[in-house]
């Protein structure tokens, strides 16, 4: 039978616009996607947003627009932020969307028939953000936990769904499926709230009040509660109640949510599911919450995060790698924009950037770009080989368990032994003195290399499918399945391996990381650019180049010493130490301006210099899009 994995994220309010917490959600939800899709697991990944309510009608209102105005801009915002991420979800649901509003009737009609609702007068204090009823033990000194305000006394009839029907059955399916929620402290969390007894829930809101809503099918005064309206989105997406993707994947349901909606999910929905027949969804996954300096991120406060702020300056793949990186799935984490960048430098531009890029270059330099067999292995080739492999199995258990902070750690313990073995091995001494052995040493290197660049694909898509570019296989992404990466060495490269540029530049330190947005704002406003005749321009003599070797210049940090091929060898001094290792210039392809006046630097005499183009992330080498001819005119 196939394998099959339906994941879903919250549907995100349209009050407000996207940040960083509904970027981790659905990141997370990605990212298991796209590991399942590795596993072999037909998937199915929604996404969307929740449009109707109270919040909605007063967020509208203060912007001047109807509700469904304002819910059509918002949800937008959601909708493609999320390829920009590079969310592969299925679908995106809107609660607005017809054939969502004909799934909730026909479930209301359903949980009615079966005698679970009825009429009742109710009187009760009311939060309006969070637009439910609290009993007087729920609440903090008399205020609701979430806002701090002090709930109103709502006296009204409306419809009831009788919840408390379902406790005893849901404490059962509870203790009976130890995973149905995870990790474990939210599971414990709703037991606790199970040893009360359950209220019956509130599920309509009279039209007098609200009208923004889904009517009630057998009370046209009513509208749905916002509950009973928007968990359904996880059956109806799917054609619920016929749909042939219904029958397909709900059976799999896996919910990604945070501790904020732990109760309506954990309690209503499942109480719901039950009453109107359905079977219940898999398992509730629960993260903690993403905060600020200690604090919560939120919007009065003026301290919300924007994904695509961090994106732009930083990169997606390192977004999303610290994300994943950063966070214990379960537990609150304090976001801070330095320790962004130390992950950076670190874990991305030290580790596993300098690997692929040493690698690389002494594959092209050594064996023309082609992986070489492995003659015989010696113990520590055999060690780095079973650590990979473990790796395969532990990633997979980890993954599962939504432990990605340790399945990346594991990543990084074979990143960082790959690392040490090249040190320890040393290609270029056996380059000389053992051409048999360096074929050994290089195939193992480029067999770490592919299962690393598999392994990190959920996470960093982008980059892993540049590596897989890079080492010249015949797949890239998805191609790849896990159980193919126990099996040592079957991936080949079908073409010659390509050096590409650094695949995380390494960002500046020296200055104040929070500053970087809003000094890139202050160069963009102050650039004036003078104008240069054609003639001018003609006197460049501009230069294709092959970088032959490259040295640190004894005393110099910045500048390194180059031996450049253009038709000719020559000298050039280049200032771009901090940006890249010597190593990893040998081979690559630059643009020289070949007519510059001879200058010493540092005690060596520079003819020419290269070009590159700097940002606030640092500089990027200007190369020819495919390898043009040494000495090449730039035109
Ligand atoms: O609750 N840290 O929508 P919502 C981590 N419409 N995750 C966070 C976060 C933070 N600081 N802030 C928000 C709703 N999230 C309902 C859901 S589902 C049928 C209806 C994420 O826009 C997290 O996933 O308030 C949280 O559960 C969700 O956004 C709440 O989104």
């Amino acid at each position: 039978m196939t394998n099959r994995f339906y994941i879903t994220t919250p549907i995100y309010y349209v009050n407000a616009e996207p940040h960083l917490g509904h970027a981790y959600s659905t990141v997370v939800a990605d990212v298991l996607t796209r590991f399942h899709r590795l596993a072999g697991y037909e998937t199915y990944f929604l996404t969307g947003t929740d449009e109707h309510g109270d919040k909605v009608v007063a967020a509208a209102e203060k912007a001047g627009q109807t509700p469904k105005e304002y819910a059509d801009r918002i949800s937008g915002m959601f909708r493609d932020l999320w390829p920009r991420l590079n969310i592969t979800n299925d679908h995106f649901i809107r609660t607005t969307d017809d054939y969502h509003i004909k799934a909730v009737k026909h479930v209301l009609n359903r949980v009615n028939e079966k005698g679970d609702i009825y009429f009742s007068e109710y009187e009760g204090l009311y939060c309006f953000g969070c637009e439910r009823f609290y009993t007087e033990r729920e609440l903090v000194d008399g205020r609701c936990p979430d806002h701090l305000t002090e709930p109103k006394v709502i006296k009204e009839s409306n419809y009831f769904f009788r919840m408390s029907n379902y406790q005893q059955w849901l404490i059962d399916h509870i203790n009976k499926h130890p995973d149905f929620i995870r990790p474990t402290r939210y599971r414990n969390e709703v037991l606790s709230f199970l040893k009360e007894p359950l209220e019956d829930l509130c599920i309509s809101r009279p039209k007098t009040r609200l009208t923004w809503g889904v009517t009630l099918p057998f009370d046209q005064n009513f509208v749905t509660y916002v509950w009973f309206d928007a968990l359904l989105n996880y059956v109806s997406a799917l054609g619920y109640p016929e749909g042939e993707k219904y029958e397909k994947f709900w059976h799999y349901a896996q919910h990604i949510i945070a501790k904020d909606i732990l109760k309506p999910h954990g309690i209503y929905w499942p109480c719901m599911l039950k009453s109107a027949g359905i079977e219940p969804y898999q398992q509730l996954n629960v993260h903690g919450y993403w905060n600020i300096a200690e604090g919560k991120m939120s919007k009065s406060l003026g301290n919300v995060v924007r994904p695509l702020d961090l994106v732009d300056v930083y990169g997606l793949d390192a977004f999303r790698y610290f994300l994943m990186r950063e966070m214990s799935f379960g537990l609150d984490s304090e976001f801070s924009e330095k320790a962004l960048v130390d992950r950076i430098n670190a874990d991305l531009a030290n580790d596993l950037g300098n690997l692929v890029s040493r690698s690389i270059t002494m594959v092209l330099k050594y064996f023309n770009g082609g992986q070489p067999e492995a003659v015989s292995l010696s113990e520590k080739d055999k060690i780095l080989k079973d650590q990979t492999l473990r790796l395969v199995d532990n990633y997979e258990i980890y993954m599962k368990g939504l432990e990605f902070h340790k399945a990346l750690v594991g990543v990084w313990e074979v990143i960082n032994h790959v690392n040490k073995y090249i040190d320890s091995m040393a290609p270029w001494v056996l380059a000389k003195s053992d051409p048999e052995r360096l074929k050994t040493v290089i195939s193992n290197i480029v067999d770490c290399l592919k299962i690393v660049s598999c392994l990190v694909w959920p996470f960093m898509p982008q980059s892993a499918e540049s590596i897989q570019d890079q080492l010249g296989l015949a797949g890239r992404g998805e191609d790849f399945t896990i159980d193919q990466l126990r099996d040592w060495g079957a991936i080949r490269p079908i073409k010659p391996m390509i050096k590409a540029p650094s695949l995380f530049p390494r960002i500046d330190t020296k200055k104040p990381v929070a500053k970087i947005e809003k000094e890139k704002e202050k160069k963009a406003e102050k650039i004036e650019i003078p104008l240069v005749s054609f003639e001018d321009f003609q006197k460049l003599d501009l230069r294709v180049g092959v970088i032959k070797s490259a040295e640190a210049i004894a005393g110099a940090k910045k500048l390194l010493k180059l031996t450049v091929n253009m038709g000719e060898e020559r000298t050039v001094v280049a200032g771009i130490a901090g940006h890249y290792l010597p190593q990893e210039l040998i081979g690559r392809q630059v643009v020289v301006v070949a007519n510059l006046a001879p200058a010493k630097l540092m005690g060596v005499e520079s003819h020419g210099m290269i070009l590159a183009a700097g940002d606030v992330s640092g500089l990027h080498i200007i190369a020819p899009d495919s390898p043009a001819a040494p000495g090449s005119k730039v035109k």
